[in-house]
Parts: structure tokens; C-alpha cells; sequence
């Protein structure tokens, strides 16, 4: 098999990838290990920066995440049982982010790229890239029991942290910055409606906690993970800072709601909705960049080249603007004959990269206690977000980085 770009990966790196490529007139082939109801199902991140939403419109793949997808137009903060709103518009000149999950994003663009798009092909396992170096790098592949082979003009690995990509830039070439953290995030899906209309990121003595949602569910598009849930239900998705290695199972639904109670609790009236918990996991957390981004004629977007700590959910969007430079970079060079994007690509990629690292590290070190954390860095955390609620500046600092840097 032949093809001018070799997409490894199907999350949403690899089909927005195959998407605007298709959408540019280039081919492309996307390889993909897991099958298509694993892809569509796997619960992760609910934030789109705006610049996310506006690609994903503006490549075709917007239509449904309009019609379903939730504005914001802002955050809550809560420490020491009080409440402050960053208002985004009114902080970065009218800016906001969309709610509409990676699983529908995901399934939006596969049922696309299957109507009008090249080959997607699931249950098809990569295991090396070779030739990197070289004009024509290969991609070996096994699908349906049977070794083969997709000669490429350009690999773009977009297999996630665990994916083989990554393993063909030689290791006198690569440089990795990284740092895990001593807790990871309990994430459940409830099936009752959210208790704020935004969402609330919570610091409390006993750790971090995030109240989030997804939109309502509706009988046109049914999302499966929670097929059974009645037509324009809401549903409520909320995570607990837990310590590393926590066992989701070892957390009964009432102790977490018991938990969450408390470290979200307020001074006035406002109460926490309980209800039936219907999807529970644990997210281990950590920082991570591989550098460079590119070897030869393979280029790494996505998890694959970069890892955040969810707490400013940055992951997904950071995917975006890596295929968004990739697809205008390969355009121009086919435009005009110049490599010149190409040839930036991971530092164009990498400027983006650090400032996200930077803002989902200061997020998490803000918001979550760490094991052993001393009554003076506790006071710092209320300092840093006392200035946050006081400053415009500072308030000003958060929205423009939480509503997304521009791509390139
Ligand atoms: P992925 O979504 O990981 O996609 C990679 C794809 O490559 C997968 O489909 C995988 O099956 C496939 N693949 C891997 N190896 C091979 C191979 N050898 N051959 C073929 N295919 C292969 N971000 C947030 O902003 N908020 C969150 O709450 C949040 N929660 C998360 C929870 C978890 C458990 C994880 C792992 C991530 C979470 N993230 C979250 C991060 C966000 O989901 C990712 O940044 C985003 O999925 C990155 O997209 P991607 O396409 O680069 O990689
Ligand atoms: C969600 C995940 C995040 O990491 C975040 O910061 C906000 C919301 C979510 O899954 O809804």
C-alpha cells in the first residue's frame, strides 16, 4: 500500500489530521490498532479552546458539536468556601470555550473521514516506522492477522504517549522533560444534572476536585456510553484528586459523592445534586515533552510528543494545533515547493507546547495538595488564588491561557 501521508493513530490528532488533508486535496492513510466502538468510546477530555472549535468547523466537522456543544463563557474557583468567576469574555476580548466531549469530536470525524475520506483502518497495529531518515519512510503494520506495509512520502505519528512513532527518533536525537506527580484524577460520569452552569475547579485541604458536564444527550445522536439515559438528559462529570495508584473499584459512588461534597462546600446555600454514577476511572497525571517533534520525514503530534496534567485541559487542544501546523506546513511545501514550514515544524509546535505545559503546571500546583504539602505552601496556594480573584491581571493571565494561545 502507498500513500502520501501515513497517519498512525485515530484519536483526535490522526483524524483531524486526515481531515484537513483530505480537505487539501492530499491522500492520506490512517492505521489505527483499536477497533471503532473502543475509539468512540473511551471517555476523556470536555473542553474545546476556541480555536479548537473553530477548526473543527471550519474543516466540515462542526455541525453537530454546534447544534450540541455548550458555550462558556466562564470558570468558578472555589478555596476556603468561597466563589470567584473568571469571566473569559470580558477578560481576553470576547473569547470562550466550547463543552462537547473527545468521544463525540471523535466520532464526528470518523463518520466523516468513512463518507469522504481516505482509507481509516481500524484493528491495524502499527509496530515500527523504519526509514525515517529517508525519502520514502515505511510503516509496518500488521491488520487482520497479515503483516504489510504503507510506503509514505511523510509518517505522522499520532499514537498517543504508549505508540511506537516515538521509538523511531533515534535516542542520541531525542531530548524528554518530564515530571509525574505523587496523585492521579478519580473521574466519574453521573447521571444527573450539573449543580453550576460552568464549571467549578475546586482547592481544599483534603485535595483538588472539578465539577464539569457534558451536554445533554439527545435521541438524534445518542452517545452510547450512556444510551439508556432518557432524551436531553444532562450529565454530570466530576473528578477527585486522589493519591498515585488509587483502584477506582476501592471508591464506593456515596463515598465519592461524600467527598466531593466536602472539598467543593461553600459559605452560602448552594448544594452538590447527587446522582446514579454511571462510568468511573482513575487518570494517572504527568508532564512529558519529547523534543524535537520531527526526525527526517516523521513528525510526532499529539500525546505522542507531549503530555499534560488534565487540570487545564489543554491535552486534546494541544493535538489540534500540532495537525493544524503539520497540515499547513505539508500545503505550503506542496503549493510552492518550500519545506521551509515543514523545517519549523516542531519548533512552531514546540513554543505552543511549553506555554500549555506551563499553564497545566501552575494549574495543578495551584489547585491540588500535595502528599506532605506544608501549612506555608497551603498559604501560597490561597495567596495565588487571592490574586487571581483581585487582579484583573492575574485573572487575565488564567482566561487568555484557559480560552487556548493562538496556533503556528
Ligand atoms: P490519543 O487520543 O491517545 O490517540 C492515539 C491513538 O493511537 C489511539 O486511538 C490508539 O489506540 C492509537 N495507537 C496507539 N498505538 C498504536 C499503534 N501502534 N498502531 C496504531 N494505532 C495506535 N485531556 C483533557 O484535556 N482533559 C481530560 O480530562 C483528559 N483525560 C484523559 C484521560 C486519560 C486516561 C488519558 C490517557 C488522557 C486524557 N486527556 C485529557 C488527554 C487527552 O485525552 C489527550 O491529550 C488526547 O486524547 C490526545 O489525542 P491524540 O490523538 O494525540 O492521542
Ligand atoms: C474536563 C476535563 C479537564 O481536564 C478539565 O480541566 C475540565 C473539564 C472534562 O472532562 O469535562
Amino acid at each position: 500500500m502507498r500513500t502520501t501521508v501515513g497517519i498512525i493513530g485515530a484519536g483526535p490528532a490522526g483524524l483531524l489530521l486526515a481531515r484537513l488533508l483530505h480537505n487539501a486535496g492530499i491522500d492520506s492513510v490512517v492505521l489505527e490498532s483499536r477497533d471503532r466502538s473502543y475509539v468512540e468510546r473511551r471517555q476523556r477530555a470536555g473542553i474545546l479552546e476556541q480555536g479548537t472549535a473553530d477548526v473543527l468547523r471550519a474543516a466540515g466537522a462542526g455541525e453537530r458539536m454546534d447544534r450540541e456543544g455548550l458555550r462558556h463563557d466562564g470558570i468558578e474557583l472555589r478555596f476556603d468556601r468561597r466563589r470567584h468567576r473568571v469571566d473569559f469574555p470580558a477578560l481576553t476580548g470576547g473569547r470562550s470555550v466550547t463543552v462537547y466531549a473527545q468521544t463525540e469530536v471523535c466520532k464526528d470525524l470518523i463518520a466523516l473521514q468513512l463518507r469522504q475520506g481516505g482509507p481509516l483502518l481500524f484493528g491495524a497495529e502499527a509496530l515500527a516506522v523504519e526509514d525515517a531518515g529517508t525519502d520514502a519512510p515505511r510503516v509496518r503494520f500488521r491488520h487482520e492477522g497479515r503483516e504489510d506495509v504503507l510506503e509514505c512520502s511523510y509518517v505522522v505519528g499520532c499514537d498517543g504517549f504508549r505508540g511506537v512513532a516515538r521509538k523511531a527518533i533515534p535516542a542520541g536525537l531525542s531530548r524528554v522533560f518530564e515530571r509525574t506527580y505523587p496523585f492521579g484524577w478519580l473521574g466519574i460520569l453521573a447521571d444527573v444534572p450539573p449543580s453550576h452552569d460552568e464549571l467549578v475547579y475546586a482547592r481544599h485541604d483534603r485535595g483538588f476536585a472539578l465539577l464539569s458536564m457534558r451536554p445533554p444527550v439527545t435521541r438524534r445522536h445518542p452517545s452510547e456510553e450512556v444510551a439508556a439515559l432518557p432524551v436531553e438528559s444532562f450529565v454530570s462529570r466530576l473528578y477527585l484528586q486522589v493519591p498515585d495508584g488509587t483502584d477506582a473499584g476501592a471508591w464506593a459512588d456515596e463515598e465519592i459523592w461524600d467527598e466531593l461534597e466536602r472539598r467543593v462546600e461553600t459559605a452560602d446555600d448552594w448544594r452538590l445534586e447527587r446522582g446514579p454514577v454511571i462510568q468511573k476511572s482513575v487518570t494517572p497525571m504527568r508532564s512529558y515533552v519529547h523534543e524535537p517533534m520531527r526526525h527526517g520525514r516523521l513528525f510526532l503530534a499529539g500525546d505522542a510528543a507531549h503530555i499534560v496534567p488534565p487540570t487545564g485541559a489543554k491535552g486534546l487542544n494541544l493535538a489540534v494545533g500540532d495537525v493544524v501546523t503539520f497540515a499547513r506546513a505539508l500545503t505550503h511545501q506542496q503549493e510552492t515547493g518550500s519545506a521551509e514550514l515543514l523545517d519549523a515544524y516542531s519548533a512552531t509546535c514546540l513554543r505552543r507546547v511549553w506555554q500549555a505545559e506551563r499553564f497545566s503546571y501552575d494549574m495543578t500546583t495551584l489547585l491540588h495538595r500535595a502528599p506532605g504539602a506544608t501549612p506555608f505552601e497551603d498559604r501560597l496556594q490561597l495567596a495565588r488564588l487571592e490574586r487571581i480573584a483581585t487582579s484583573r491581571a492575574a485573572g487575565t493571565d488564567l482566561a487568555e491561557a484557559y480560552t487556548g494561545f493562538p496556533f503556528g
